[in-house]
């Protein structure tokens, strides 16, 4: 369920008319709807309210600060992978004991940052890693607390870019080398191993790989306490699938009821780590019909916005509904398009071979589940500033994220005097 919906042929964002925001703000530009974005995150809580699990959600796929300000507002913890996110989590007051931070290469300086702002734990991905942290804690005078990264060699059903359970991936720690180092735990004085997380890829549209995973895990736990240790946290990572097209994911409720009685058996606190479930159906990407183009052997619409802004489709051949902002009659003549973007690539393209309305140039189209993962990878490739965000909060629209200008593109660039000689 999300807030996006036509009323008389126009599209709304709650009650807010999205050709207004696209007229006064231009475009292209993402769009959150902050009711959508609170009602995924209370979905996940509400179904695992017999766990009462710390709900970490997963920055990369949004770092807004508003975006991240609602959700923390809301009880949600964060899951981060770098310094960067850090400062963003510690700019919007995010409580530390509500963050953990996974990453398989985290730096002396993110570490270091990180232990200064006392974070929940560390997920932690290889042994050198360990090293480093016990290093850095003597020198700081701190103690750590981590979870083991464990890689249960499962493969979850999604593009081959975005699953990472397998024993092929960079991820993780196998579970005999696990259970190693659990009760090796002696040898680093500084440190305190008291979980265990997995995160086997993202977009996963059944339960059944995280059972399989969670069963792969459980005698792992077991032995891990049976030979005198503790386990105080279980981190399950995210990965729970969304609505793009015509996808059948499971519920967060169907979820949480696979899963629940596997968990509960463990008596351990209980982590998630969503955050497609959350932001992917509460942001859209607007954007404007620059031209209309006919070749020899296809139709073109050319748009505004392009690979830089939204990735997902050229990366991984990812599918977005496209819907016109203002809809036409169902007799409005239909066409296969590409819609494509403006830059210099044959690979810069938001939808290929779909069945759309005829558009002129101007109007405005909704590139709809683009909430996650949309904004938080774009880049300035072809020197394109980054676009406006804007949420809609209780009928009224916020510019959260100004759209860039020229000047920020050559932000921080430096041309030697020898070259302006
Ligand atoms: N926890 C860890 C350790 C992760 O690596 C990820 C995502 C998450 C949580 C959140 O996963 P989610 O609930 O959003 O599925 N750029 C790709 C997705 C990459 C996911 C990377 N890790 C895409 O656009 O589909």
């Amino acid at each position: 369920m999300h807030h996006f919906k036509y009323k008389n042929s126009r599209l709304y964002c709650e009650s807010v008319s999205i050709e207004k925001i696209a007229k006064e703000v231009g475009t292209p530009l993402y769009l959150y709807s902050y009711k959508t974005l609170i009602s995924h995150y209370r979905k996940i809580k509400e179904a695992f309210k017999s766990l009462n699990p710390i709900i970490c959600f997963s920055m990369k796929s949004n770092s807004n600060l508003s975006v991240c300000r609602a959700l923390l507002k809301a009880g949600a913890g964060l899951d981060i992978v770098s310094g960067g996110e850090l400062f963003k989590a510690k700019r919007i007051g995010a409580n530390p004991k509500k963050i953990v931070y996974a990453s398989v290469g985290k730096t002396a300086v993110e570490i270091s940052n990180a232990l200064k702002a006392g974070i929940l734990f560390f997920n932690v991905e290889s042994i050198p890693e360990l090293v480093l942290i016990d290093k850095l804690c003597a020198h700081m005078g701190k103690r750590a607390t981590i979870a083991i990264r464990v890689n249960p060699g499962v493969k979850a059903k999604t593009h081959r870019y975005i699953t990472t359970g397998t024993r092929n991936d960079k991820f993780g720690i196998d579970e005999d080398t696990t259970l190693r180092i659990f009760n090796e735990n002696a040898k680093f004085k500084y440190i305190d191993i008291i979980g265990i997380h997995i995160h086997i890829g993202s977009q996963i549209t059944q339960a059944y790989p995280f059972l399989k995973a969670i069963r792969k895990i459980t005698p792992l736990i077991r032995a891990i306490r049976k030979a005198g240790n503790r386990i105080d946290y279980l981190n399950i990572g995210g990965g729970l699938g969304i609505i793009y097209n015509n996808e059948k994911p499971q519920t967060a409720s169907d979820f949480a009821r696979a899963v629940t009685p596997l968990l509960s058996k463990l008596n351990v606190k209980l982590i998630l780590e969503p955050g497609r479930f959350i932001s992917g159906n509460s942001g859209i990407l607007v954007t404007r019909v620059l031209h209309v183009k006919k070749s020899l052997s296809k139709s073109f619409m050319i748009v505004d916005a392009g690979m830089n802004d939204i990735m997902r489709p050229s990366l991984y051949g990812a599918f977005h509904k496209i819907l016109p902002v203002i809809r036409g009659s169902s007799k409005t003549e239909k066409r296969k398009f590409d819609v494509v973007g403006p830059i210099c690539e044959s690979g810069d393209f938001l939808a290929k071979d779909r069945e759309l309305a005829i558009a002129r140039e101007g109007d405005f189209l909704a590139v709809m589940s683009a909430g996650a993962y949309g904004f938080s990878m774009s880049s300035n490739y072809n020197a394109r500033p980054r676009v406006a965000e804007v949420m809609v909060i209780n009928g009224k629209y916020y510019i959260i994220r100004k759209r860039e200008s020229c000047q920020d593109l050559i932000r921080g660039e430096v041309i030697p005097k020898v070259l302006l000689r």
